[in-house]
């Protein structure tokens, strides 16, 4: 996710052959075969409570623990390892959520309540990073869809800006202008409606580590990493297309609606492959992350080279 002009990488984009070898002889063979096994067995078990809708049969699960030590979240550090590193005293509780804008139930509602009237589902989902690297991960929350709905949009209402707390004191990352604080995301108003998207809770089965965005972020599998925002404070309805952090940081890298598509190369680097954390190999990107059936629709007569 880095900008050429801000900041250097203080890691690739893409993990190195290098770094990854390495962390390969660290595991060894022995142990990597044990994490497959492991995961294939925990596939199976969430499959047997998952909702139908995204979920991935047939793939593996990626280890739990990568998927929880290699992380993109600025608001405590730049480097992979430095969201799990130092969010660790985070305050996830008491936690509020900001309802507003064009909409007719507007107010600050406490996480539980805000949850509490939906029911919470499982549900596998490819994720896939910009920077090309990916995961299949079981989390665990309610569409997003439900919360819209109890909000009520007004007609005007096109588009729902998400926004990450801002609070300096807590998030290390804040206290530098890396990007601009506090990170902000959005939807088009069908997009977030679409029943695969989903605010999560947890993952694995257990709650939302820190790192990954607890208490609450959004999970938008057929999107670029950087949609799915964590640590939402604040949804807001509005009637034109919010400014994301990504595109005020370098709109001609990161746009809008930052589908997943291998067609359209990052200006640095090439979409059409991914390499799945733990993985030797890359292989090709699917259209939509795989989810081409399920949301084209949302997207039939634009062009996609544009909107990217
Ligand atoms: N949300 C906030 N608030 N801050 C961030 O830096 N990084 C994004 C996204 N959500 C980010 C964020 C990016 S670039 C990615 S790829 C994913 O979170 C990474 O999610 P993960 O660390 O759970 O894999």
């Amino acid at each position: 996710m880095l900008i050429r002009k801000h900041i250097e990488p203080p890691s690739s984009e893409i993990t190195p052959e290098r770094e990854y070898l390495n962390r390969r002889q660290f595991l060894g063979m022995v142990g990597s075969m044990g994490a497959i096994t492991a995961a294939g067995a925990l596939t199976q078990a969430v499959l047997g409570a998952v909702q139908p809708a995204g979920a991935q049969q047939g793939e593996e699960l990626t280890d739990e623990e990568k998927v929880t030590s290699y992380n993109n979240y600025y608001e405590f550090g730049t480097d992979k390892e430095d969201p799990k590193a130092n969010s660790q005293r985070f305050r996830t509780r008491p936690w509020t959520v900001k309802v507003e804008g064009l909409c007719r139930n507007k107010g600050d509602m406490p996480l539980d309540g805000l949850l509490s009237p939906s029911k919470v589902e499982d549900r596998i989902y490819r994720f896939r990073c910009v920077e090309a690297w990916s995961a299949v991960i079981p989390w665990r929350g309610i569409p997003l869809a439900d919360v819209i709905r109890r909000a009520d949009p007004l007609p005007g209402a096109k588009f729902v800006e998400i926004y990450t707390l801002l609070d300096p004191s807590q998030m290390p990352g804040q206290r530098s202008g890396s990007i601009s604080w506090p990170y902000v995301e959005g939807l088009r108003l069908d997009e977030a409606m679409h029943p695969l998207a989903l605010l999560a809770t947890g993952m694995y089965g257990k709650t939302l580590p820190n790192q990954n965005g607890a208490p609450l972020r959004l999970v938008v599998p057929w999107k670029y990493g950087f949609k799915n925002i964590k640590a939402i404070v604040r949804l807001k309805f509005t009637d034109s297309q919010p400014t994301s952090t990504w595109m005020r940081a370098a709109s001609n890298e990161y746009g809008f609606y930052a589908n997943v598509n291998p067609t359209v190369d990052h200006p640095r680097w090439s979409q059409a492959r991914d390499r799945k954390l733990g993985d030797l190999l890359r292989k090709p990107t699917p259209m939509f992350n795989g989810y081409e059936a399920q949301v084209a629709s949302l997207y039939s007569g634009m062009d996609l080279r544009r909107n990217f």
